[in-house]
């Protein structure tokens, strides 16, 4: 039997980046709150409930000394609200992707537009789109259900129409098609996640390959459902939550099986399924080295400008002019650890960003300021040394011989006979000291710059 893994199988940008957020907080020791369960797949949950995390149903359930996630499918706006009046700490893992429609919703209310959703009116990640818009709204789940609404009274009033992430694209295509032609005031945005549409193009293709399509992910999941029926289309399709769901009987007669998983399936669970399965797997790369395969740096190590859209405690995000997601990670925001990043960027600012790496298969764009602002730091303090410039520090540490001062994120050495405080002075009071220093030495190769307070102090 052979046995065929879709590349897109697994973990998807948004699912991967609030995982990492959640097991970063409580790795630094934070207690921590889900409103409702992080992502849809009982054993990762389980996982982290067994760590301390609390599953809340809503923000009242929160105890006081807890901080909440919000997860990727994204909240109403009352959400935010509630949280702010208890004051607690909020971490957003909120998908880029979804807070993009909770922006074309937002503005659907401010133009005074209809909001048509396309998806499952149940869905959290559809009631948080909902909850952005202050009008209008009406939510479908096919054709039919869009064919049986009634349209605007004014026949001028504008309609927005945008799709649940993970809405079907089949049906999305049909849908958007009647939209077109039926109202001619329509803006459609397409805002079907390319994972997702990833996903179900290679279950697609997959499916017509094999004689059985075994799908993994929680039963509740939605897109992992999808999968299954995108599947279904062409071949016997099953799925499975973990390799447990595994029946033997599935397996009798066929030739070749295409295994693929949801977007919030772990892939080690993913892993296990397919060695419970496996007697051969014809591709051979790991799920991990699939995943960067299909990072390509298409873009890495240009600069670009962009406009800052939105500002987490984590990052931020940058709209760069084409269809990725631009964003910036914290760590890549400044390197100064304290900084927070409203105190670096507004929301509307123009910013130059350097491209770490671009996913086009997901469509987002790993962004870095730092590093960019870092080359133009080092060409200032070279600037700085040959015009003899007075420059300001902060003094981060005492070591042998001297002191180390911040200069705009670059670390500068100060010997002690250059500290301006007398032989045999404690330097270490300096250190949270703000000093006037002129550099005196750079090398950028071997990231070594040399300072003097006493230069500045003697003149
Ligand atoms: Fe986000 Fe798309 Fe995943 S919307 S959570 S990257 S399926």
């Amino acid at each position: 039997m052979n046995i065929i893994k879709a590349k897109t199988a697994g973990f998807c940008f948004g699912v991967d980046r609030g995982v990492k957020m959640t097991y970063d907080l409580l790795e630094k020791g934070h207690k921590v709150a889900t409103l409702g369960p992080l992502i849809h797949n009982d054993q990762l949950v389980a996982d982290l409930e067994a760590k301390g995390v609390i599953t809340a149903a809503n923000v009242d359930d929160v105890p006081d000394d807890y901080e909440v996630v919000i997860r990727c499918h994204g909240v109403p706006e009352t959400i935010y609200d509630k949280i702010n009046t208890r004051r607690l700490v909020c971490h957003d893992a909120t998908c880029p992707f979804v807070s993009k429609i909770h922006k074309i919703a937002r503005e659907a209310s401010e133009k005074g537009a209809v909001l048509l959703v396309a998806g499952d009116k149940n869905h959290p990640e559809v009631q948080g789109i909902i909850g952005h818009t202050r009008g209008e709204s009406y939510v479908f789940g096919s054709l039919d259900e869009l064919k049986a609404w009634q349209g605007p009274e004014k026949p001028e009033k504008p309609v927005y129409a945008v799709a649940q992430t993970t809405f079907q694209v089949t049906k999305w295509l049909e849908c958007s098609a009647f939209l077109k032609k039926s109202y001619t005031n329509a803006l459609i945005f397409d805002t079907i996640c390319n994972a997702t549409w990833a996903r179900q193009q290679e279950a697609e293709d997959l499916s017509q390959k094999c004689d059985l399509m075994v799908v993994i992910g929680g039963h509740h999941s939605s897109n992992t459902q999808k999968l299954v029926q995108v599947a279904a289309r062409h071949t016997k399709a099953v799925s499975v939550e973990t390799a447990a769901d595994l029946d033997p009987e599935w397996f009798k007669g066929v030739q070749t099986v295409g295994v693929t998983a949801g977007a919030s399936t772990p892939s080690p669970i993913i892993e296990e399924v397919l060695n419970s399965m496996s007697e051969e797997i014809r591709d051979d790369m790991s799920f991990e080295e699939m995943i960067e395969a299909s990072m390509k740096p298409i873009f890495g190590g240009k600069v670009v400008k962009g406009v800052v859209t939105s500002i987490s405690q984590n990052e931020i995000q940058v709209d760069i002019g084409t269809k990725h997601t631009g964003f910036v990670k914290l760590s890549e925001l400044s390197d100064d650890p304290s900084a927070k990043p409203e105190d670096i960027v507004k929301i509307g600012d123009e910013i130059e960003t350097y491209i770490v790496r671009v996913n086009d298969v997901e469509g987002y764009a790993e962004l870095s300021k730092k590093r960019l602002d870092a080359v133009k730091v080092w060409e200032d303090i070279a600037e700085a040394c040959e015009n003899k410039t007075t420059l300001e520090g902060k003094v981060t540490e005492e070591n042998k011989g001297g002191i180390v001062v911040n200069v705009k994120g670059v670390r500068v050495f100060v010997p002690a006979s250059q500290s301006g405080q007398p032989r045999g002075a404690d330097l270490s009071q300096m250190i949270g000291q703000t000093v006037s220093l002129r550099i005196t030495e750079v090398n950028r190769a071997r990231r070594r710059v040399v300072g003097s307070i006493r230069a500045v102090q003697y003149e």
